[in-house]
């Protein structure tokens, strides 16, 4: 809901308030935005009390010529900051004008409030927060500012009250006869009066994307963001604050977001006055545009989104939204089938009969979809090669794809195909018959990644060859999945088709991708589409407004993964994650860990399987079947559940998933490293209904002999020399039997108190009951309600 009364907005959602008005110097003042408010909140004692009050300057400060008061724009909370006015922290706006003068003036004009989403979006060429069919419209409120030069800046509010989630942009139009240079406009301002936060960002590389880091606000400026053309895994988009009170479980936290695929930058500042300044937005690196009369520069939205239940709160405003909102409508809440992927089972070595054999080997464990990766089209054997290329190497897969398709379908599996439609490989046919179509400045050398280069997606040319390739691809064989791969950052941002392209590369780049891709996906609306860059360094909303999932990380471990998944959940729901089962010891990091381990984490989200089942023993076979078995009886809810961080402690991390009536939940318990001899764990849950009666089981798995290496022959009836021919031959056909741990308590009891389970091992004995639980390993609880 939103309101407009006696220049007072109000902006309301279930559970926030966000409170502006317009000063009499005209400058629009932030007044409010956290836990909902009751009552009329504009009447003249709310407003009063909410106001900052300014009798007197500060010393050494500038206020406006027009003040109601002896303000200090300095230290006012604002909806828009000018430059050259004596607010001296971070800005929105980088513009220049012909004369070369930096400063502006923009004041409040008018307002605008109407139903539905921000009129113009279309024009943006960027994807945008949806509501679907059967939802509310929501409303949005354009706020007009004007400087008397000729140019207007548009503050852009859409309000989607059920996950509590305002959207922000700002959009610049230039009316006056002259251009202008604009080096920086941001989405969001949001100016927050205290300074109590700490900030949470999500960071790291390739492998390990999006480790939380928390970092305590003190003075200055804090920033995150990408300078390398893609929303990146050094830094997401996705940014906290959390209150010094604040928990997972309660307290006051924001969140915020940008729907980008390019280069971003969020800051957050904390003044000299002690307030707080967040702004977000394309990264100002490089960025040069002129913007010539009558042109706008639209900026792609934001959101922010408040919660008083702590992180765990503002992280479900988060997947409410992305689930809500973001993702294509026909895959909103649609469960997505279990994969085989090929790539970490054989990498560029494979054939027809290869294929073929994990296809079936994956079919007869209940898996049902069959995904083609790297190396089928060209002629592809390593990377060194024919990206661009994209017709079938019908050499290497023993005949026409539609054929590999039959046979695949004839398994009862559906097919889905890797492509890299960014790329270009200098040694490929597309390259040869257009060098210029590559990415590279000339008469400077080269800069490689993986032997590829970027295609210039700025080339309206590039883009229609790229549809036509795909769309041909796609319309004469039957693939319902595609992953879109993006392997390599760019580099040199240059298009040879203009005279200076550096200054506007970067947004063009991005503008021409999220072309290809809405023409791509409005074409195919069936078809999954899986957005990866060399895993996860491409994860952000405007991806997931065209592909309802991505895929997470390169990195299967099962320690990184509980990293990387509890990462990303902050701000992106399970069923956007890709999560993979592959082999042990793990192809990233060369970890072992138990095939029910890798498992019960890759259960958390949208579930695959990644390595060579055909090698693997009949004792691995049975234990795929049950946990596939397993997914596909609970999919609905790990899927589309409400995801929990319950806790975190000692070595141990639990999340949860919950069904949306709670009647259903699995809590998936990790243990980093095995501490010795120390007494019980304990089982702990959490968003379940404290009256009702929860039977929780733990779910049925085996150990393997080898977890006991030569102690094993203490129970066995025949010597088993550790890595000895027998132990293998053992191993491959009989593994121990975990015992059964089943507990039927009160919601309130699983989460006040916890379980406290089977006593793990210690090193004396393995009597009945007694838990195994070595180091890097999960395990997975199963909560079900009791029917009375
Ligand atoms: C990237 C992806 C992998 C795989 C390879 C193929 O690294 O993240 O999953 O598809 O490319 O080259």
């Amino acid at each position: 809901m939103i309101t407009v009364k006696n220049k007072i907005f109000t902006i309301t959602t279930v559970g926030t308030t966000y409170i502006m008005r317009v000063r009499d110097d005209r400058y629009i003042e932030n007044l409010y935005y956290g836990r909902r408010l009751s009552g009329d909140m504009t009447d003249d004692a709310t407003i009063c009390a909410l106001t900052e009050k300014f009798n007197n300057p500060y010393g050494n400060s500038i206020t406006t010529p027009d003040s109601e008061d002896k303000v200090t724009l300095d230290n006012l909370c604002m909806e828009f900051s000018n430059a050259g006015t004596g607010d001296y922290r971070q800005l929105p706006l980088e513009m220049t004008d012909a004369t070369g003068n930096i400063s502006t003036r923009f004041y409040f004009k008018d307002s605008l409030l109407y139903e539905g989403l921000y009129a113009k979006r279309e024009d943006t060429g960027m994807p945008y927060a949806r509501y679907y069919a059967e939802d509310r419209k929501p409303r949005t409120l354009e706020l007009i500012l004007e400087d008397r030069r000729g140019y207007e800046m548009r503050l852009i509010y859409t309000a989607f009250d059920e996950c509590d989630v305002i959207t922000r942009r700002m959009v610049l139009t230039n009316n006056s006869d002259t251009s202008v240079s604009v080096n920086k406009l941001s989405s969001l301002q949001l100016d927050l009066p205290t300074t109590d936060y700490s900030m949470l960002s999500f960071d790291g590389r390739w492998t390990s994307e999006r480790h939380m880091h928390e970092k305590e606000l003190i003075s200055g400026t804090y920033s995150v963001g990408s300078v390398n053309g893609t929303s990146s895994s050094s830094h997401n988009p996705f940014i906290m604050l959390k209150n010094s009170e604040a928990t997972e479980h309660c307290g006051s936290v924001y969140a915020f977001n940008l729907i980008y695929s390019g280069n971003h930058e969020e800051s957050v500042e904390v003044s000299e006055y002690g307030k707080v300044r967040v702004l977000t937005g394309i990264n100002p690196y490089g960025l040069k545009i002129s913007l010539n009369p009558g042109e706008s520069f639209y900026t792609p939205e934001a959101m922010m989104t408040y919660s008083h239940e702590g992180l765990g709160g503002a992280s479900a405003h988060c997947h409410d939204f992305v689930n809500g909102h973001i993702v294509p409508e026909q895959f909103a809440g649609r469960v997505r089938p279990i994969l085989i992927n090929n790539w970490e089972a054989t990498y560029f070595d494979f054939n027809k009969r290869k294929l073929l054999g994990l296809a079936k080997d994956a079919s007869a464990l209940g898996m049902e979809l069959f995904v083609l990766d790297d190396g089928w089209f060209g002629h592809r054997d390593d990377d060194t090669s024919s990206l661009g290329d994209w017709y079938v190497n019908e050499r290497k897969i023993g005949g026409s794809l539609s054929s590999l398709i039959d046979k695949i379908h004839s398994y009862g599996m559906k097919f889905g195909i890797w492509i890299e439609p960014e790329m270009i490989s200098h040694n490929s046919d597309l390259y040869r018959a257009h060098p210029d179509w590559a990415v590279d400045v000339p008469d400077m050398e080269d800069y490689v990644g993986r032997n590829q280069y970027i295609l210039d997606y700025t080339n309206p040319d590039v883009c229609d060859y790229i549809v036509d390739t795909i769309g041909r691809l796609l319309a004469d064989n039957d693939i319902a999945y595609v992953k879109w791969d993006m392997n390599r950052p760019i580099t040199d941002a240059y298009s040879k088709r203009h005279e200076c392209q550096s200054g506007t590369f970067y947004h063009e780049y991005v503008l021409g991708l999220y072309d290809v891709m809405r023409r791509l996906t409005e074409a195919f609306p069936d078809v999954l589409f899986e957005g990866c860059s060399a895993g996860g360094n491409r994860f952000d909303l405007g991806i997931l407004s065209y592909m309802p999932q991505i895929w997470t990380s390169d990195d299967t471990d099962v320690h990184e993964r509980v990293t990387i998944q509890g990462g990303t959940s902050y701000g992106y729901p399970q069923s956007t994650m890709g999560a993979h089962v592959s082999a042990s010891p793990n192809h990233q990091t060369l970890r072992s860990s138990s095939i029910d381990s890798r498992f019960n984490v890759a259960a958390l989200g949208v579930l695959g399987y990644e390595l060579d089942l055909t090698r693997l023993t009949p004792v691995e076979k049975k234990a795929i079947a049950s946990q596939v078995a397993f997914y596909k009886e609970n999919r609905d809810y790990l899927q589309f559940g409400r995801f929990i961080r319950v806790k975190k402690y000692r070595q141990l991390t639990y999340y949860q998933i919950v069904s949306e009536d709670k009647s259903r939940a699995v809590v998936m318990m990790y243990r980093d490293r095995s501490e010795p001899n120390i007494s019980y764990d304990t089982l702990y849950a959490s968003g379940l209904e404290p009256d009702a009666t929860y039977r929780v089981e733990a779910r049925r798995q085996k150990t393997s002999i080898k977890e006991f290496g030569n102690l094993i022959n203490q129970i066995s009836p025949i010597a088993i020399k550790e890595e000895g021919i027998t132990q293998a031959i053992v191993n491959s056909v009989y593994a121990l039997d975990a015992d059964e741990e089943s507990y039927v308590v009160t919601g309130a009891t699983l989460m006040y108190a916890g379980i406290k389970l089977q006593q793990r091992f210690v090193g004396t004995g393995l009597e009945k009951g007694t838990r195994v639980m070595g180091d890097n390993s999960a395990a997975l609880y199963v909560i079900t309600k009791e029917v009375r």
